[in-house]
Parts: C-alpha cells; sequence; structure tokens
C-alpha cells in the first residue's frame, strides 16, 4: 500500500493542485451479526485497514473521481447523479454525493483520488469506508459538517437506495465513531453507543477464507426480507412489537411454527453478556459466546459456508485464542480471532498450514489494533508511520 504522500503526489500528478488527505476504516464485528436491521446490539470495532479520499474541490458541479484500485476515472455532474452498472465501484461515491445533495447541504464539484487497502468482498467493509472517507471529503471541501451519527445514516442510505443493497447501520456507524484499542458497543434502534475497552494484550487477528460468494448480496436482502416477514407472521399474535428486537425467547419460542427457522435469533443477548464479560475483564466467558454465535449463524441463520466453518474450527484448536467466529455478512469472507498477543505468531502459521492442506486455498491472515473512525490526515504536521 502507497503511503499518503505518495497518495497526494499521485493526486497531483493526475489533477495538477494540492488537495487533503482523508480516510475512514474497515471494521470486524466480535459479535452481533445479522442484527443490526433487526433494530438490535452489534459490537463491532474498526480495523487498521483505510480507504482514503484525497480531494480537493472545483470551481463547478463536476465530480471527477479516480480509483487507484480500479485503474479507472468517472466524470459526472451532482446534478445528473444516477447509479452506473450493477456492481460498479463508482457507485458507492456517487450515491453518498447523491444523498448529501438530497438533504440541505449544498456540495461544491471535486476531484477525488480514491485508494482502498481494505480487500474487496472480504466482509470487512471496504463499502462502507469507501462511502465514510467520500463523504467526509466531499461535505469538508464543500465547507460543511455534519455529526457522525447522521453522516453514517447518509452512507448507509446512499448504499440502500442507490447501490441497491438493504445494509444495517453496523458499519458505516463504527466507520464513523471506531476509537483506537476500543469496540463499539450499539444500540441499532436508538442509536446509542458507548465504547467498550478491549483488553491491552489481546490482539485481533482475522483469516480471510479467500472465499468470495457470488450470492452474498441476494441473499443478505433475502435473510432481510425474512425477517420482516417473520416481524408481520408475529405481530399477528405480538401487535405490540416493531422488530425481532422486541421479541424475547421464550415467544419465539412458541412461536416457531409459524416462523422459518432462519429467523430463529439469539444473538441479540449474547452481545449484552459479551460487553458485561468484556467490562469485567472474564475473557473466558467470551468463547462460549463467540462459538455459540458461530453456530448459531451457521445452523439457525444460514449464512456461513464451509470454509468459515473449517477455519474456525481450526481456529479454537489453536493455543492463546480466547474466541473465534465469523464476522461481517457471511457466505465467505473472514473470521475474527480474539488472540493473545504472544500466541499471535504461532496462531497465523498453523491455521494458514492447516487450512491450507484441507482446501488448497491459501488463507489471509491479517492482524489489526482497533482503529480511530473517519478523519482527515495532516501529513505535514503529524506525519503518520511510513
Ligand atoms: C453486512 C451489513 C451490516 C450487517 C452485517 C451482518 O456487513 O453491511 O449492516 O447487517 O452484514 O451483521
Amino acid at each position: 500500500m502507497k503511503t499518503p504522500r505518495q497518495l497526494l503526489d499521485g493526486f497531483t500528478a493526475r489533477f495538477g493542485t494540492a488537495a487533503k488527505i482523508y480516510r475512514a476504516p474497515g471494521r470486524v464485528n466480535l459479535i452481533g451479526e445479522h442484527t443490526d436491521y433487526n433494530d438490535g446490539f452489534v459490537l463491532p470495532a474498526a480495523i487498521e485497514f483505510y480507504c482514503w479520499a484525497v480531494a480537493a474541490p472545483r470551481n463547478d458541479r463536476k465530480l471527477v473521481i479516480h480509483s487507484e484500485n480500479f485503474h479507472q476515472t468517472i466524470e459526472t455532474t451532482l446534478d445528473s447523479l444516477t447509479p452506473l452498472g450493477r456492481g460498479h465501484w463508482a457507485n458507492y461515491p456517487l450515491g453518498v454525493a447523491w444523498a448529501l445533495e438530497r438533504t440541505e447541504i449544498r456540495l461544491k464539484g471535486a476531484n477525488i483520488y480514491i485508494a482502498g487497502e481494505i480487500p474487496l468482498g472480504a466482509g470487512l467493509s471496504s463499502s462502507a469506508a469507501i462511502e465514510v472517507a467520500v463523504a467526509f471529503a466531499l461535505l469538508r471541501e464543500s465547507g460543511h459538517e455534519l455529526g457522525l451519527a447522521e453522516l453514517a445514516q447518509l452512507c448507509q442510505r446512499a448504499e440502500n437506495e442507490f447501490v441497491g443493497a438493504r445494509v444495517g447501520i453496523m458499519d458505516q456507524f463504527v466507520s464513523c465513531h471506531g476509537r483506537a484499542s476500543c469496540a463499539l458497543l450499539l444500540d441499532c434502534r436508538s442509536l446509542e453507543h458507548r465504547l467498550v475497552k478491549l483488553p491491552d494484550d489481546i490482539q485481533l487477528v482475522i483469516c480471510n477464507t479467500m472465499v468470495k460468494h457470488e450470492l452474498a448480496s441476494s441473499e443478505y436482502n433475502l435473510r432481510r426480507a425474512e425477517c420482516e416477514e417473520g416481524v408481520r407472521k408475529l405481530r399477528t399474535v405480538f401487535p405490540e412489537i416493531r422488530a425481532l428486537r422486541d421479541v424475547n425467547l421464550r415467544q419465539l419460542e412458541a412461536q416457531r411454527r409459524i416462523l422459518a427457522p432462519k429467523v430463529f435469533f439469539t444473538e441479540n443477548e449474547r452481545v449484552k453478556r459479551a460487553v458485561a464479560a468484556f467490562d469485567a475483564a472474564d475473557l473466558q466467558a467470551l468463547g462460549p459466546l463467540m462459538q455459540d454465535s458461530h453456530r448459531s449463524l451457521r445452523d439457525d441463520y444460514d449464512v456461513s459456508c464451509d470454509e468459515l466453518d473449517l477455519i474456525t474450527e481450526i481456529a479454537v484448536a489453536q493455543p492463546g485464542v480466547i474466541g473465534a467466529r465469523m464476522t461481517g455478512g457471511g457466505f465467505g469472507g473472514c473470521t475474527i480471532n480474539l488472540v493473545e498477543s504472544a500466541a499471535v505468531n504461532d496462531f497465523k502459521r498453523n491455521v494458514a498450514a492447516e487450512y491450507f492442506s484441507r482446501t488448497n486455498r491459501n488463507p489471509e491472515i491479517y492482524v489489526s489494533s482497533a482503529s480511530e473512525g473517519v478523519q482527515q490526515i495532516d501529513i505535514t504536521q503529524n506525519p503518520p508511520a511510513e
């Protein structure tokens, strides 16, 4: 990955002016999967993998956006923002411009140079990171400020309505609000949130199965529709409920026969117990919670895959592992492993070797601390480590 200075030079070589540098992180979710769009609780952490947006304002209403990853430049105007083809990378930056323009805010045109270091399609929220980085850059370059919660909601709206993925609020929210050394407990109904300090001597170790599931976004939208259908059915018995969040396990068990098994929903409770475990520094309690979470996503919710199951099984057998589970939307992608710092090197070596011997795939394994949310990077005053 290039340094911020090199990215800035890349911008200047292409657009011929000075610019500012912004970045927004990807995320892992420690627990609370597929709960955000059910109005539940999540516990993600921002990671030290970013989408960078180098930007300068223009005097007209044009947007000229270059993607370093896709070696492509697109040009359009803020007055005619429409999605490009399905799955086009530019739909994310264009989508946030579209969502911002639908508020009171009047944007300036901009030249933007985007470079992402978050693996694409790996369940680490490269989409939210590009949305948040570009939206933040567009706002700043137009001389506007917006609260971070509102920024996250606008980015979610871009993804829901412009890109066409019916994602919840988790990824955008933590890409805005992440803090170093902390996970973020978020109530996805009220958007109340608080930081949960992570122990100093553990690392977030992310195992990429290298499986990209072609059906991920259609299956995701289907799960969400099934949950909404479940709520409609449950409301015939419990008219006061608004989302699966409002149903307790006893009510759910009693009505199991009217629900598709996939909407059987137990994850919310585990988030609260995991937060209590972090608060009490009771790390032993986390392993079983993470394992139950994985099992439930595999068996009840059907969003795992063989490779995620296998790499989790290999991981939990390693010394120094506090807990392991799939993270993100599923159907491929990554697992999150909480690993004692001293055990990380052996963990990486052993997991990679065993996974390769059983699948013939070489996993990528990334180690990260919990990181800061979106920010502007000033390389003259505070040079980041290069
Ligand atoms: C994706 C979505 C999130 C969330 C997770 C599953 O990452 O973007 O909103 O639903 O899947 O927890």
